[in-house]
Formats: structure tokens, sequence, C-alpha cells
């Protein structure tokens, strides 16, 4: 049995929570993730089936470390090398909150210090290190002196889906995406339209969604992959599983309008990459001329928060999303992602719902309004 905590944003804990009890496994909420057990079959079935998770960490070692000594001490007896040999590259990313310790980077350095020492005495040679897209890589964890060491099972970030071939200002990460649109309590039974769709990350993540269609079973290489819990046939059943669940027809369609040529030219792009455009309508239409393609849906939007400078123009798209909103959306449930609580003002709609969410650095509240009028 390992230890596995999922990562995922402040804000989508418990829909990460509800996706992974509903892949079939045995999980906990936790701080800005969850936490659950079981075999490497497990650890394969959260790497593909989230769509919620920015990565899954197998935690390894947890230990207490007062100095720098008592840190490389710890790392230094944990035996690497029963789970990866000298000949992958690795990489160490450290992260320290209120600790003794004070530098990432320091910390970072010391760790993968200890673990070379160790793979040189036990096997006379040690792995080479690799920024860019390293065959193993190590997290490390430190708040109060606490140290939770992991490895990353994941590789590259899930929210890099390989299906973003062009992106545009500001793009959601698709796992934001997904994450809101379960927030949203989205049925998968209307039709969803994102009027300022950009890159399209709404649109595909829910036509993705609607199909059934897993973009991780496209991952060429995981992190587990070049550790020893591997094992191949485990990998391909369930990654047979989760391609036996695709459907091919949905009767739902997906829209996306934006002001922008370049975006929308994108998006299509996007959402050919991701094997969704059948199902997609992309468009280019300003929200000034917004009128629902259908008679009810959801409408998920992420409007620009001119978080440097708040200009008319953004101010205006606003005023008139709120206008179209309440003119032209009887029936529709809508949810606004804004950084900005006075562009969301400029929309004169109360909302029935707010969830505070992080977009990256930048706090936000995913709002909800229900058009009755
Ligand atoms: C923050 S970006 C959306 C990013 C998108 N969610 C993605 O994942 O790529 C905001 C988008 O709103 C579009 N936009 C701004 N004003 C608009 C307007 N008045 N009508 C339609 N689109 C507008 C911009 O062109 C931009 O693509």
């Amino acid at each position: 049995m390992y230890q596995f905590y999922a990562m995922t944003s402040f804000g989508l804990e418990e829909v990460l929570t509800q996706e992974l009890l509903s892949l079939g496994l045995n999980v906990k909420r936790d701080f800005l993730g969850a936490r659950f057990e079981g075999d490497f079959e497990v650890c394969v079935r959260a790497n593909i089936g989230s769509r919620i998770a920015t990565r899954i960490l197998l935690e390894i070692k947890k230990f207490k470390a007062n100095n720098n000594d008592e840190l490389y001490k710890h790392v230094f007896e944990f035996p690497f090398e029963e789970y990866f040999s000298n000949k992958e590259t690795i990489r160490v990313n450290a992260t320290v909150q209120d600790s003794f310790f004070k530098d990432n980077r320091f910390v970072g350095l010391k760790v993968k210090d200890a673990i070379v020492d160790r793979f040189r005495e036990k096997t006379g040679e040690r792995p080479s290190v690799e920024k860019d897209n390293p065959d193993v890589t190590i997290h490390v964890r430190v708040v109060h002196n606490e140290v939770v060491m992991s490895f990353d099972t994941s590789g590259e970030s899930l929210s890099q889906r390989g299906y973003r071939e062009i992106s545009t200002m500001a793009p959601l990460r698709e796992h934001l995406a997904a994450g809101l649109l379960a927030l949203s309590g989205w049925n998968r039974e209307v039709c969803v339209l994102d009027p300022m769709c950009g890159s399209g990350t709404f649109v595909i993540e829910a036509a993705l969604l609607a199909l059934n269609k897993f973009p991780m079973l496209d991952r060429k290489k995981f992190g587990f992959h070049k550790l020893s819990i591997f094992k191949s046939d485990v990998f391909r059943r369930v990654a047979e599983e989760f391609l036996n669940l695709e459907k091919t027809e949905t009767t739902l369609k997906f829209y996306g309008y934006d002001v922008n040529r370049q975006a929308i030219a994108a998006a299509k792009a996007n959402a050919e990459a991701a094997g969704v455009a059948e199902f997609c309508e992309f468009k280019r239409f300003s929200v000034q001329e917004l009128v629902p393609p259908v008679e009810k849906g959801l409408l998920i939007i992420n409007p620009p928060y001119g978080e440097r400078l708040v200009s008319h123009d953004i101010e205006d798209s606003y005023r008139d999303l709120g206008f179209a909103l309440k003119n032209h959306f009887k029936g529709w449930t809508c949810w606004v992602i804004s950084g900005n609580k006075d562009l969301v003002g400029l929309m004169g709609l109360k909302s029935t719902a707010r969830i505070p969410v992080w977009n990256g650095p930048i706090e936000c509240r995913f709002l909800k309004y229900e058009i009755n009028k």
C-alpha cells in the first residue's frame, strides 16, 4: 500500500475528492488536494482518470529536520536505489514554509546531494540532474520543519493535456476549467457556452467530459514510468478500461465565442487536437451581440480581470455581459470566474453563490447567476 497525495488549486479540493471517489479510490479531502492509499493500479487510475488534479505524488518519507545535517541524514537514509536506477535523470523540487529552512533552492540542493551521495555509496555511480523533462522528480515540502518527501508519479503537470497547440492571452489552466465545470454542478445534459472562450479551455474540457474522453491516455511518459513500482501489464489494463469508456457521440453541442479572431483560430485548432472539434462551434462574436445559441444551457465564462490596467473596454465588456444575461438568457445558469469584484459589480446582477478559488496567483470568486426573469 502506498500513500498518495493528489494536488490541485485552492477551492477545488472538494470536487477533486468527489472525482477521485467516483474513480473508486478511497480518498480524503486535504489542504490543496486529497489523499488516498493503494497500489500501482490506483496510481494509474488517478493519473489517467483525474481532470482536476495537477499531480499525483507518492509520499515516501515524512520526518522532522531542524537543521541542514538532519535534513541530509534523513534523505540519505532512504533506499532510493530500490525505486530507480542510477541511469535515470533526476530533479528535486522543494518548497519551504515557516521553517528553519528559508530557501527552496538550498533545500533542493541539499536533498539532491544526499540522493546522489547515497547512489554513489550503494551503487558506485550517481544519477545525473536534468532540469527539463527528468526521468524521476522528487518533491520535498517543508512546513514547520516537518518534511514530506515524494515521487512525482505524473511527470508533467496533469493540467497539460497535450491539446493546447496555440495559446492566447491568459488561458485558464485545464485542471481549473475542469474543476470549475464540476463546481458549477453541470449535469452533462445541457449545452455549454463560453462567450469569451479565448483558447477554448472550458468548451474543450466540457466536450471531453461529455464524451468521457481522457486526454491522459495520449501521454507517452508519466513520472511513474521510471520507478520500480511501474508494472506495464497493470498500466495497459487500466488504460484500456478508460479507453473503453469513451463515447463517439453526444447530442450536446459546445459553443465558444470571442471578439478576437486569433482566439477563435486557436480554440478551433485546440479542439481539433483534443479530438472534439465536431461537437464544438467557435465563432467570432462580441458579448455586445451575445444571444443564446440554444434555449437552455450552462454559460461559463472567464472574462479578463484587468489586473494592471482597468481599461474602458473591459468595463464595457462586463456591462455588456450583464445586459446580455439579464435580457436574453432566461432559463440559463451562468457562472463567472473573476479576480476583480469591481468589474463584476458592473454586470448589475445579484449572484446566488460565491465560491472562493485561486486562478494561479490570483484570488478569484466563482459566481453563480440564475436568470429567471
Ligand atoms: C481571460 S481570457 C479567456 C481565456 C480562456 N478562458 C482560455 O482558457 O483561453 C478573456 C477573453 O475574453 C475575450 N474578450 C474580451 N472582451 C470581449 C468582448 N467584449 N466580447 C467577446 N470576447 C471578449 C478576449 O479576447 C479573451 O480571449
